[in-house]
């Protein structure tokens, strides 16, 4: 699961020839640079693998996810419609620009109900956010749907899935924008990282100048002959993560091919047992980190996980999971009912997310990784067919 697995010589030349150089900065220093822009070229190659119009690369995917919504013009006292099933960056990065996070539920794939969004939009929403979460898709259509009937932007927070597709369109690059993470947890990591993809030239022109004081960047001159369009901040890439990058893009198509292949594998070994795989908008475009089973109860899911544990793999249910889902973060919770610059927050209590809780009590879950031993799997396998026979008895 974690990129760092497939680290090896490439990373360490790209890195030697950054610090050889020693030009680290993206920007700036034209004349002496030999025309090399490392994070240039990352951004280079994510547009040409996803088709995308453009690529920013930033620090890290809640700093993509901040811009994003900025480079919309989301502010203080709007609303920002987004799934309690994500990782709290999301949230953060709502409550970062001074809006207000609104929680819908979940659908069956564990992604945001685009039904139950629609019903929470309001003269406030400013944004939506459907989170591409474990590998897998939202309803992508359904959201650019419901955001074009309304005139609301769609952000795809994609951090998650990188290299993830929805039919046959990557994902981050369907929506308005979408974010990407490359930080260390991901599938591909550059050790920190973001990018944002968006085919609407004004939108990224905003967001392009905001992740750098405002700069206006220009290679005809150097940075301090820059113009500026309004104030922003520092999210800048270092040449040495755009580096990183480049190579993890290349890496990417074979990492996913490994992971596909044994997630497959799996998941055909034990079809016969009639357990329920996770839903997906779209099965071939599961980057495939993740491997979740739906059991029929939560008390089924417990069985589950005992019988699967006492065979060698770790599953968790999902519910109890505290980094990825709404009800654990009491932070939030304590904002519920509060005053955000004139608009008043809903509740963020749990009793508040119980078609969610229905979903992630009976989900179970196991990570993959890219370099899996024939062992490691067969050991999954057993575990699952202990699991499933346990618990569907
Ligand atoms: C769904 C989701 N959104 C946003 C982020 C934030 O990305 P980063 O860690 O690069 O800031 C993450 C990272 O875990 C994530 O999983």
């Amino acid at each position: 699961m974690a990129g760092t697995e497939i680290f090896g010589i490439e990373e360490i030349r790209v890195l030697t020839d950054v610090i050889e150089r020693k030009m680290i900065h993206r920007y700036g220093s034209h004349s002496v640079r030999s025309g090399i822009y490392r994070v240039e070229e990352f951004e280079e190659k994510a547009k040409k693998i996803t088709g995308s119009k453009h690529a920013l690369a930033l620090t890290n995917g809640t700093a993509a996810l901040i811009t994003a919504l900025k480079g919309i013009g989301v502010g203080p006292g709007d609303e920002v419609i987004t799934s309690p099933f994500t990782f709290i960056a999301t949230i953060e990065a709502i409550v970062a620009c001074g809006a207000v996070p609104i929680l819908g539920e979940i659908d069956e794939t564990l992604a945001l109900d685009p039904v139950s969004a629609e019903k929470l939009i309001t003269k406030k929403t400013g944004a939506l956010i459907p989170v591409h979460m474990f590998g897998a898709a939202a309803d992508v259509d359904a959201f650019v749907e419901i955001g074009k009937k309304y005139g609301i932007p769609v952000i795809e927070d994609a951090c998650e899935v990188v290299g993830g597709t929805y039919k046959g369109r990557y994902l981050g690059s369907i929506g308005d924008c979408g974010t990407w993470s490359f930080d260390p947890n991901k599938t591909l990591t550059v050790g920190e990282g973001g990018l944002i993809l968006t085919d609407d030239e004004d939108l990224w022109f905003k967001m392009d100048c905001y992740h750098d004081h405002g700069h206006v960047h220009s290679k005809k001159h150097d940075r301090g002959e820059e113009g500026k369009f309004g104030l922003g901040v520092n999210y800048r890439l270092s040449e040495l993560q755009g580096a990183l990058g480049v190579v993890a893009l290349d890496k990417m198509p074979a990492a996913l091919e490994k992971l596909r292949r044994t997630k497959k594998r799996i998941i055909d070994s034990v079809k016969d047992t009639g357990i329920k795989v996770r839903p997906m908008h779209d099965l071939e475009g599961d980057t495939a980190s993740h491997l979740i089973f739906m059991l029929p109860s939560p008390e089924a899911a417990v069985s589950f996980r005992r019988a699967a544990g006492e065979t060698g793999t770790g599953f968790s249910i999902i519910s109890e999971n505290t980094w990825h889902y709404a009800k654990h973060w009491k932070a939030l919770e304590e904002m519920g009912e509060k005053d955000f610059f004139g608009t008043k927050a809903p509740s963020y209590a749990p009793e508040t997310m119980a078609a969610t809780e229905a979903k992630l009590s009976r989900a179970v879950m196991t990570g993959l990784n890219i370099n899996m031993s024939d062992e490691d799997t067969e050991r999954i396998i057993n575990s699952v067919r202990s699991g499933a026979e346990t618990a569907l008895r």
